[in-house]
């Protein structure tokens, strides 16, 4: 009998924050993890390009694996592609990812909160809508950040992180204004949680991070439980799960990364 498989897709190793909890979550389905390294960073993309470059991997990814539903582990591709990759696939369930910027205006006491991205997401017509739909009352500070995504793979694969180029990434999320402080920073790049520690060491003062990848994974659960599959009477999955690697060349230090999140590599 084929698994229930779910396809995790990401530019690199980010999604990976949202694997770890769908595996807790989800421990009937058989996971594919799909890093589309040949193109990372996403977040320097052109928004055309990159929407004409995910749908054309989505046909063969969908073909190839017939996952019961994909999760797009990558705010970035979310923001750009989503509503093209559904149109394109319409008999395929996707869910996306983006920024928490709802339950960041629901939770700040100051009014100031930053939400941390890539410049790809912060300059998305789909973010700006977000804070007109859910934040008009509150000051959102877009910061968009070139650098975390690529510290956020070396740390994983090498354990270095290199704390003053953090500090300075996250700086501009610290506002201070007439008596008031930003007091929350929304991780809207699915590579960041994975520094959350260096970032909390390097921030001029304590906040919220909120990370988005548990709801994320409960929305994949909710979704599967809404159809047809009873996924709670179901045994947990004990055979393999991939991933995949669009560049075709998975080194050591990546082979030993996925190795730790419970994957093979695809060759
Ligand atoms: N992990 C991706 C996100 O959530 C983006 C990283 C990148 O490719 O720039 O936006």
């Amino acid at each position: 009998m084929t698994p229930l498989r779910i396809l995790i897709f990401d530019s690199g190793i980010g999604g990976l924050t949202v694997l770890r909890e769908a595996r807790v979550l989800l421990p009937q389905m058989q996971f594919v993890y799909v890093a589309d390294d040949a193109a990372f960073p996403y977040g320097a993309w052109d928004e055309n390009e990159l929407t004409a470059r995910m749908v054309a991997l989505f046909g063969d990814l969908i073909a190839k694996w017939e996952p019961e539903l994909v999760v797009i582990a990558c705010n970035t591709a979310s923001t750009i592609g989503i509503g093209a990759l559904r149109e394109a696939f319409p008999s395929t369930g996707f869910v996306g990812t983006v920024p928490a910027i709802k339950p960041a205006a629901e939770r700040t006491r100051s009014g100031l909160v930053s939400v941390l991205a890539t410049p790809g997401t912060v300059k998305r017509q789909y973010t700006r809508d977000l804070i007109t739909s859910y934040a008009s009352k509150c000051e959102v500070n877009l910061v968009g950040s070139t650098g975390l995504a690529a510290l956020a793979e070396r740390y994983m694969r090498g354990g270095f992180t290199d704390e003053a180029a953090v500090a300075a990434e996250i700086a501009p999320c610290f506002v201070e204004r007439e008596g008031k402080r930003t007091d929350i920073v929304v991780l809207a790049c699915t590579h960041y949680p994975f520094l959350a520690n260096r970032m909390r060491k390097m921030a001029p003062w304590p906040v919220d991070w909120i990370d988005t990848s548990e709801a994320i994974a409960r929305r994949a659960l909710n979704l599967l439980e809404q159809g047809d599959l009873d996924i709670a009477a179901m045994e947990p999955f004990t055979g393999r799960s991939y991933a995949q690697f669009t560049s075709g060349t998975i080194d050591p230090a990546s082979r030993q990364l996925i190795a730790g999140f419970g994957l093979r590599p695809v060759e």
